[in-house]
């Protein structure tokens, strides 16, 4: 009997143990409920709130408040879409956020919102589900955030971008007609000279020549040495004249292509520098578009005169090959290479890329090609060329 009535009482014990137990649990859950809650309340930075499934609004923090500007009076009980713009309401979109939040578990998006004086805020929103055990959608959550100043910003930077893009455009469109003029004024020049100055020069010279056999005879020698001297002159300066035409435009690279132009204008520079300069152009080089003639010319000439004034080499070396539609252009030289490569100390010479340079790169950009300066390793300047 004792025993029996002694196992009962330490049971009932135990039953009471058990149900104080679970009472503090659920204390302390509530607790921590309760201070999860006044955590949310206090949120300032997010406006945080939850809804039915239907949208509408059953709990609103300080942060909701202080974002949107309602109280929680205002808006518990009315349904979330009041705080979209009236075009969004009308594209439905509060109905699509709730749907995608309930089909995908999460949902995030960025747009314009209302606050209550009527002006509008760029918000970041999160939209979660709240379930309960079983996966019924009991209501959501939403966190928004107030993004406008960077929203703002970032219009800003998108703005700048884009007058930036407008500028280095309407810059490339003016280098590329300077380039175009400047071809064509040289080409003009280089007729003018040869047409002009160079006919009249020849007549002269033609003059002085049958005024020599005229008065060879009878005039002392002291003035025949001066007729020939001056003879001399004139056949100079018809040779100087003609070869600045030539350089200005040579008419091979309209009459004859790029190849013979290439191979007059290498011995012609070969003898003014005295640089041995090797000139190598594929056998299947044909003839090609005449702005891509002249663009490829202009930039060998360009390079060879760089090559001899900044370079110091003894040597340079061009390679010209058509690869299927594409021109492949190689020159190197051996010299000391460019200031930035050779004296990595001096930050300034490595800005100094002066007009040659850029003009032959906004040459090859133009016709869709790529430009390589200078080229990596190895030689110490090389300009690599492939206009399509
Ligand atoms: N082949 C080269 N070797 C060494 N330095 C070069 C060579 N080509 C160009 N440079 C350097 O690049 C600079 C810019 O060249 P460029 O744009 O043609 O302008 P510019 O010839 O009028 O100085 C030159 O001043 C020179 O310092
Ligand atoms: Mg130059």
């Amino acid at each position: 009997m004792g025993l029996i009535a002694e196992k009962e009482k330490r049971r009932a014990v135990a039953h009471l143990q058990q149900k104080a137990q679970a009472f503090e649990t659920e204390v302390a859950l509530r607790q921590s409920e309760e201070r999860f809650r006044l955590l949310v309340e206090g949120i300032q930075d997010y406006a945080i709130y939850s809804m039915d499934p239907h949208g509408v609004i059953t709990s609103w923090n300080s942060g909701a408040r202080r974002i949107k500007g309602y109280t929680s009076e205002e808006v518990i009980g009315q349904n979330f879409s009041r705080f979209y713009t009236s075009e969004d309401v009308e594209r439905g979109l509060p109905g699509k956020v709730l749907q995608i939040a309930r089909e995908e578990g999460h949902y995030e998006g960025e747009g314009w919102r209302i606050r209550k004086d009527g002006s509008r805020f760029w918000s970041n929103v999160v939209v979660t589900p709240l379930r309960d055990e079983a996966g019924n959608v009991l209501g959501f959550s939403k966190i928004t955030r107030d993004m406008t100043e960077r929203k703002l910003l970032m219009d800003r930077i998108q703005e700048h971008a884009e007058e930036l893009d407008k500028a280095q455009e309407s810059l490339r469109r003016l280098t590329a007609r300077l380039l175009q003029v400047q071809d064509d004024e040289r080409r003009r020049l280089a007729r003018e000279l040869h047409d002009g100055a160079g006919q009249i020069l020849a007549a002269l010279n033609m003059n002085l020549e049958s005024l020599q056999d005229a008065v060879k005879e009878q005039i002392a020698p002291s003035l025949n040495q001066r007729l020939a001297e001056s003879i001399r002159l004139a056949n100079q300066v018809i040779k100087e004249t003609r070869t600045l035409s030539y350089l200005l435009h040579p008419p091979l690279l309209d009459e004859a292509g790029l190849r013979d132009a290439l191979h007059w204008f290498v011995g012609g520079f070969i003898e003014r520098s005295g640089i041995q300069t090797e000139l190598e152009i594929s056998p299947n080089f044909s003839r090609l578009p005449r702005e891509l003639e002249t663009a490829i010319f202009r930039i060998i000439q360009e390079s060879v005169t760089n090559i001899h004034r900044h370079s110091g080499s003894p040597k340079a070396s061009i390679h010209l090959a058509l690869d299927l539609d594409e021109v492949l252009l190689t020159i190197s030289d051996q010299g000391r290479g460019m200031p930035s490569v050779a004296a990595p100390e001096e930050p300034k010479s490595r800005r100094k890329l002066g007009v040659g340079i850029a003009g032959m790169r906004e040459r090859i950009l133009q016709l869709g090609g790529c430009f390589v300066f200078p080229l990596p390793a190895g030689s110490a300047s090389v300009y690599q060329a492939t206009p399509s």
